[in-house]
């Protein structure tokens, strides 16, 4: 099942998670809903907690010694998410709220000046909403047609359907590395190779990968890749904008005001250098800062070791999974090809109704379409209930999880 399991030591670093020791309804807390967004380790709350008392001030405009000390540490996490990512450089990695603004950013500033009537945009049918809406705005602007990659019966994108959709009229091919619903582990070097050959530009959403597995943007060849830091340890309100700098130098600017701009003048105004062209206004400065730690924090893990624990659980829970009737799993049946999200449907109990009874135990997941409605409609299913684990999840936890499975199965169907 999995070639090589790292080492690992789970209860110690179940230790840095403060939450982890909570209870929910009298239960010890089971998290897994990290799909949605992930727990933080006492690094990354310190980290806030001592930006905000020791050296809290407003970045790159002051001289004193507070704003010195805010400005370094903002870049250096600049620098690490950088390194963490295989960048060419650091001006290719630009601070915004999350994955979400980071493709808007991508369909406003490079779409507005590149799509015109008539040309194409690839999208899968697997793509979380903020990856289709942004797209369809600007496309129903342009008068440009949006075309979607389907998937096989085990949620894996249809190799002819790879090949005869992205052609000499695709602009831009705008793919998740991994399906926050399937867990579907997408080939983005297939996809970035399919793309280049008609001069098409790739957007991964890499939410649900860059927090999971070693991801190498270089390698990968994408030209824009977008991540959220709270799924990623880090805090909410920060994420990350990855861009090929030729494509950032020849963009114009998304949101403009302050920060980013060289000089402003009543007949108009020049920008920044990169990265700030596109860091308008007051940045989440704490947050940047808290990002660069959780990267340390996963760095010190190691992302292989990380991923080879998510492949063991995810084994794990989708064989014991088995046990229970009439249980439906959707996605890839090989581990090896997924992240670690299950997404399962219990006879015909209601995916809510599900998670109100995991919740009664403890146990955190999520229900509902999981902003996948395009997916919901292809697969004809209305919701799904949705497991998802991380580096601090346990078998021990996955048992727990099973066991009140099989409770709500008798419940429903005695
Ligand atoms: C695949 C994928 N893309 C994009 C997003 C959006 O992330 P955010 O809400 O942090 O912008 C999510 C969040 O669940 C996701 O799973």
């Amino acid at each position: 099942m999995v070639e090589k399991l790292a080492t690992i030591n789970v209860p110690r670093i179940r230790e840095d998670f403060p939450i982890l020791k909570r209870r929910v309804n009298g239960k010890p807390l089971i998290y897994f809903d990290n799909a949605a967004t992930s727990q933080k380790p006492i690094q990354v709350i310190e980290t806030l907690d001592k930006y905000y008392r020791e050296y809290n001030a407003n970045i790159h405009r002051g001289i004193h010694k507070l704003a010195e000390e805010a400005t370094i540490a903002h870049e250096e996490a600049r620098e690490k998410i950088a390194k963490f990512i295989n960048a060419n450089r650091t001006e290719e990695i630009v601070f915004v709220r999350n994955a979400t603004e980071a493709i808007n950013l991508v369909a406003y500033a490079w779409g507005r000046a590149n799509i015109k009537q008539g040309d194409k945009i690839v999208l899968t049918i697997m793509e979380h909403h903020s990856n289709i809406v942004p797209w369809q705005q600007l496309a129903n602007e342009k008068g440009a047609k949006l075309e979607f990659i389907k998937i096989d019966e085990e949620g894996h994108l249809r190799q002819d359907e790879i090949h005869e959709l992205i052609d000499e009229r695709t602009k831009i091919v705008c793919i998740t590395h991994a399906s926050n619903v399937l867990g579907t582990i997408n080939s983005i070097k297939e996809i970035t190779r399919a793309a280049h050959r008609f001069g098409a530009l790739v957007l991964v959403d890499a939410a649900q990968s860059v927090p999971h597995m070693r991801v190498d943007a270089r390698d990968l060849d994408c030209d824009f890749m977008a991540f959220s830091g709270h799924k990623m340890m880090g805090p909410t309100g920060i994420g990350v904008l990855y861009g090929k700098s030729k494509h950032f130098e020849n963009m114009p600017p998304f949101l403009c005001g302050g920060e980013m701009i060289k000089e402003v003048h009543t007949t108009g105004a020049s920008w920044k250098d990169l990265p700030y062209k596109f860091e308008a206004g007051t940045p989440n400065i704490a947050g940047a800062i808290g990002l660069g730690v959780a990267v340390d924090y996963l760095r010190n893990v190691s992302m292989e070791t990380v991923h080879d624990h998510e492949k063991q659980i995810t084994g794990y829970a989708l064989t014991r999974m088995t046990e229970i009737d009439g249980l439906v799993v959707y996605g890839p049946k090989e581990v090896t090809k997924r992240v670690g999200v299950i997404s399962f449907n219990l006879g015909d109990i209601h995916a809510h109704d599900l998670a109100s009874i995991m919740d009664e135990e403890g146990i955190a997941i999520r229900s509902g379409h999981h902003c996948a409605q395009p997916l919901m409609e292809f697969l004809n299913v209305p919701a799904m209930s949705r497991a998802s684990f991380y580096i601090y999840n346990t078998n021990e936890e996955v048992d727990v999880f099973i066991n009140a499975l099989e409770k709500a199965r008798k419940l429903f169907n005695p």
